[in-house]
């Protein structure tokens, strides 16, 4: 069995360095952090602001209990909630809500979560074809959604989410295994399909894993991970403060298409301005040092400024450039 890998948190130094923008050092800051995973960010946020509380969403038991025992050294100034981060607009609805200073969203899968095949998010490895962060929730398996949906179902999620140019290949494969009483129940099985229904070409020609682009689209569809992003973000422009930011890391060209265009529709409603014109991306260091992070792309929106104050943006009491390559 492969050794569970733990994560590394991608981007923090530029996360701690816009928190710094809106939050004073002493301040009692509250942030939140939507998906705590390990607690990588938040033991950074909590190390950085000694006076700030953080609450923080996961829906996935296990990152839970790890990142409780990481975060015990903070006592009541975290507190972890067990629920899908949709559920982010609570907090905008409690009274004695004060508004956040910042919301982080790290978005999709932990090195936890990668690593461990008993979860079944890995081609690499054998194991049950699950893919459920939440694997007390109400969504199927993996398997369970090859196993019912029909070909056109299938490919277009192969297709819009995993951008696979065979998905109707795969989609028809499956099915057609599956009305010999053969839908494949593991990932292992899973992955010899993709290889069996790809011509040997094409999978030379791939630079990754032949069934990377899959595995990515059935964990999206399974987890309802774009839909999850609209609702969360929602709930984000209410939870956050007057002058709260919301920070988003996506891996996926979905997910950033979808926060780019929500923080364009914020500003053209007045509601704040987006601190990156353009996404940030890790350093080559931080890619060298954490292959994981090579896809990242981040994005922030500071909520009740419109104004772009220029270079050297007095409130942030930074220079901007110094945020990142916008
Ligand atoms: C990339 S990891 C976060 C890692 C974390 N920032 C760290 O430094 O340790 C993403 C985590 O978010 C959780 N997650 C993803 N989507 C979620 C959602 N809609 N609601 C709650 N948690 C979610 C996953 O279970 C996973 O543990």
């Amino acid at each position: 069995m492969a050794a569970v890998g733990v994560h590394v948190p991608v981007m923090e130094r530029e996360v701690l360095e816009i928190y710094e923008g809106v939050a004073g050092m002493d301040s009692e800051a509250v942030f939140v952090d939507a998906t705590l995973g390990a607690g990588g960010h938040a033991l950074a946020v909590l190390g950085k602001f000694p006076r700030a509380s953080l609450v923080a969403f996961e829906q996935d038991a296990d990152a839970r209990a790890l990142a409780a025992v990481r975060l015990s050294v903070y006592g009541s100034r975290v507190r972890i909630v067990p629920e899908n981060f949709r559920r982010m607009a609570t907090l905008a609805g409690r009274e004695d809500w004060p508004g956040a200073d910042g919301i982080l969203f790290d978005l999709g899968v932990s090195n936890m979560q990668l690593t461990d095949p008993e979860r079944g998010f890995s081609f690499q490895d054998d194991g049950p074809l699950d893919m459920r962060m939440d694997q007390d929730g109400d969504s199927i398996t993996a398997g369970e959604f090859i196993a019912t949906r029909g070909v056109p179902e299938l490919a277009r999620v192969f297709r819009e989410y995993g951008e696979e140019r065979y998905a109707y290949q795969i989609a028809k494969a499956l099915v057609r295994e599956r009305e010999r009483g053969e839908s494949p129940a593991t990932t292992g099985e899973f992955t010899a399909l993709i290889r069996k229904t790809l011509p040997a070409p094409v999978q030379r020609k791939m630079g990754g894993h032949p069934a990377r682009r899959v595995f990515q689209a059935l964990r999206i569809a399974v987890n309802s991970e774009l839909e999850a992003l609209n609702e969360g973000l929602d709930g984000a422009i209410a939870a956050a403060g007057r002058t709260g930011v919301i920070v988003v890391i996506s891996y996926h060209s979905l997910e950033d298409r979808i926060v780019k265009r929500r923080f364009l529709k914020w500003s053209t409603e007045g509601l704040g301005r987006a601190l990156t014109k353009r996404p940030f991306t890790p350093g080559s260091d931080e890619i060298e040092a954490n292959r994981s992070s090579r896809s990242a792309k981040l994005r922030a929106f500071i909520k009740g400024e419109t104004a772009n104050k220029g270079k050297k943006s007095r409130r942030h009491g930074q220079d901007e450039s110094a945020l990142g390559k916008a």
